[in-house]
């Protein structure tokens, strides 16, 4: 089988394992209150690339050996993790927010139910993240660390803050230094926080983090120019969101501000900095640097 090949195996089984825990974590649709379960699988279950699972299991590997409470731990890591991003994606649709009615091929969580129910979906989504992480049958430093961990990249200081800048930011032209900022909060974060956790589960030492800060801080702004790109050039059903909200909204981004040419090359830079930084973990790593390529190079 050549690497290509591999990649995609690996890819589809540590997806089938995604949705399997993320259907065995989250309460049953018919748990009361019924239309508020509902809601929360049809946010956290319908698609999505389960790119921050995928970075979970990836670092995950990285340790010296893996038994059943790694594995435990990694499994809570990316359903609790995925539940962030699902909740992330619930509000960031709302029409006080960035106003969108498809997401991933179907229709936003505040059209398919009603805007109440999808304020609490995020609200439950989030919560019921760390209490996945703090129940994970593993040591107890280890769920500590995973829940100091997401909920940094989740707060004020994280997502949560780089949403209040992009809301902000609409109608003003930021500087690149600033959009550097707002990418890294609103996206990197999470995406720092997903290799972060298979790193914690692993029990990394401190200077294999290091390197892995390197590799996802590169990635996250990289995964969000390719957003911003693929907002200003993919159609709405291959996105499955729809397309060109970004000038629609008169949001600051890549493209605005530096040009679509400039943004491609840039995403490609980081993408090859963010592979750089595994260099130390030899082959271990092709799993994470095989992502970092297919996050650059998605949609073409
Ligand atoms: C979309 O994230 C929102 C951003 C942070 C840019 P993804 O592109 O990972 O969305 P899904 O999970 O695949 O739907
Ligand atoms: C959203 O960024 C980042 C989140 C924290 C959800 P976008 O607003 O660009 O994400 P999409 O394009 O709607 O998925
Ligand atoms: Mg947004
Ligand atoms: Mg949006
Ligand atoms: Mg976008």
């Amino acid at each position: 089988m050549n690497s290509v090949d591999l990649f995609q195996e690996w890819v589809t089984s540590r997806s089938q394992r995604t949705e399997a825990a993320l259907d065995a974590l989250l309460d049953s649709a018919q748990t009361n209150p019924a239309r508020l379960h509902e809601a929360m699988r049809y946010a956290a279950q319908g698609g999505g690339k389960r790119i921050r699972p995928l970075l979970v299991y990836a670092a995950g590997q990285l340790g010296n050996d893996s038994d059943a409470k790694t594995e435990a731990a990694l499994d809570a890591a990316a359903v609790a993790i995925e539940c962030i991003h699902a909740y992330s994606l619930v509000h960031d649709d709302l029409p006080c927010m960035d106003d969108d009615d498809l997401r991933r091929g179907r229709p936003t969580v505040h059209k398919a139910f009603d805007e109440a129910t999808a304020l609490l979906v995020g609200d439950a989504l989030q919560t019921r993240a760390f209490e996945i992480l703090a129940n994970a049958p593993c040591a107890a430093d280890v769920r500590l660390s995973m829940i100091a961990s997401l909920a940094a990249a989740s707060g004020s200081r994280g997502m949560a803050g780089g949403q209040a800048i992009d809301l902000e930011s609409v109608g003003k032209k930021l500087d690149l230094s600033g959009l550097q900022q707002m990418h890294a909060m609103k996206t990197g974060a999470l995406l720092s926080c997903a290799v972060e956790l298979g790193g914690i589960a692993a029990q990394l030492n401190s200077v294999q983090m290091a390197h892995l800060q390197d590799y996802s801080r590169a990635l996250g702004l990289a995964f969000q120019i390719v957003d911003d790109v693929l907002d200003a050039t993919a159609d709405s059903q291959t996105l499955g969101k729809t397309a060109g909200k970004d000038a629609i909204n008169d949001k600051p981004t890549y493209v605005t501000l530096m040009g679509l040419d400039y943004a491609q090359k840039t995403a490609k830079e980081l993408q090859e900095k963010a592979i750089q930084s595994l260099d130390s973990f030899g082959s271990k790593a092709q799993a994470l640097k095989d992502l970092a390529f297919l996050v650059v190079n998605r949609g073409k």
